[in-house]
């Protein structure tokens, strides 16, 4: 029995010396474990005499019993303090306020697309995916420009070493796409896309750019409904009041072709430095689909007819958003990309 409180007495001192939790866990391996002290002490019962056997069963279950609870509010106890100190020397200052999570956003070109592509929705175009890699023969040839022909000179491109491979100068070989694959049912998409040219690259010329193609083709489309729906969609990107203007223009693939203008945005046609002066900002280059291209495309000129358009978006989201300089599109600098 003296040797159980001795047991107790010494345990009791030891853990109140424990610091820590690894020194916790020693303690208790030494009284708990397999092999504890405590769970020896415990099972000595039956070699205890008969006559002993039930004082010291007794005596030993307290031992236990209060070795057992004073381990558990040491534990308690030192998890509290360990929670204390690192709250008081790790210093969490509460107040600070948050780190920002960085954000990614949709560049500019896309917002811009986007709108076009939702504006064009609304007047039932659908949108037309083609290929950025062409043949020579779809960007130029079936658009009415033979080998020969000098109005290839305005689109000089990237050639692949495979012959007459090159990437697209424009959309405009997407309509050849499209009718072909719709013939000889009527038409009404946008061709969207990368556009790529052989160029110095300035303030106002880049080797690579958007543009939205347009394309309508059905049985009585005249140039009326080519105005129409070039008025209503400058007037959704730019504001109900825009006047549009159109003049003759030379395209091989449209027959008449026209060159779009509209009322300056900025000083509203009275004449500024953002339209040079003239009041009017060019927006898109457009026609009446040219027979040999219907053609091309499968469709009988003598029956049909269509409309087409080509803009380019990075041009007119310069003027809508007074962008200067046509090289921070694809220049990756976040301190211009962040403001849209
Ligand atoms: N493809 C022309 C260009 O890149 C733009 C264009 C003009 C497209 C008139 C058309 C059109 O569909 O009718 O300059």
């Amino acid at each position: 029995m003296s040797e159980l409180t001795a047991l107790q007495d010494r345990a009791l001192a030891e853990l109140n010396a424990c610091s820590d939790e690894a020194a916790l866990r020693a303690w208790n391996t030494k009284y708990f474990g397999k092999q504890g002290e405590v769970v020896l002490a415990v099972k000595k019962v039956g070699s205890v005499p008969p006559a002993e056997r039930r004082a010291y069963g007794q005596h030993a279950n307290q031992v236990k019993e209060t070795l057992t609870k004073a381990h558990e509010e040491r534990d308690a106890l030192l998890k509290e303090q360990a929670l204390e100190r690192s709250l008081t020397t790790e210093g969490l200052d509460v107040t600070l306020p948050g780190r920002p999570v960085p954000r990614g956003r949709l560049h500019v070109a896309t917002k811009v697309l986007r709108e076009i592509y939702a504006i064009f929705s609304d007047l039932g175009f659908q949108i037309y995916r083609s290929r950025e890699v062409e043949d020579d023969l779809t960007n130029f040839e079936l658009l009415n420009m033979p080998p020969h022909h000098p109005a290839r000179d305005l689109w000089d491109t990237f050639h692949t070493t495979t012959p007459g491979v090159l990437l697209r100068t424009h959309t405009s070989p997407g309509q050849i796409h499209v009718m072909r694959e719709l013939a000889p049912r009527p038409i009404r998409v946008i061709l969207p896309g990368m556009c790529y040219r052989y160029e110095q690259i300035t303030v106002r010329s880049e080797i690579q750019f958007h543009q939205v193609e347009g394309l309508a083709i059905g049985d009585h489309v005249t140039m009326a409904d080519l105005k129409g729906t070039i008025i209503t969609f400058a007037r959704r990107l730019f504001g109900a009041e825009r006047q549009v203007r159109i003049r003759s223009s030379y395209f091989p693939f449209t027959e008449p072709s026209i060159e779009v203008d509209m009322d300056c945005i900025l000083c509203a046609g009275k004449g500024c430095a953002l339209c040079k002066g003239s009041g009017w900002l060019e927006i898109m280059g457009a026609g009446m689909v040219h027979p040999v291209v219907l053609r091309n495309g499968g469709y009988d000129p003598a029956k049909c007819s269509g409309f087409a358009f080509g803009m380019g978006p990075q041009r007119i989201a310069q003027l809508k958003y007074a962008i200067d300089d046509i090289r921070l599109y694809w220049g990756n600098d976040l301190r211009f990309l962040s403001q849209f």
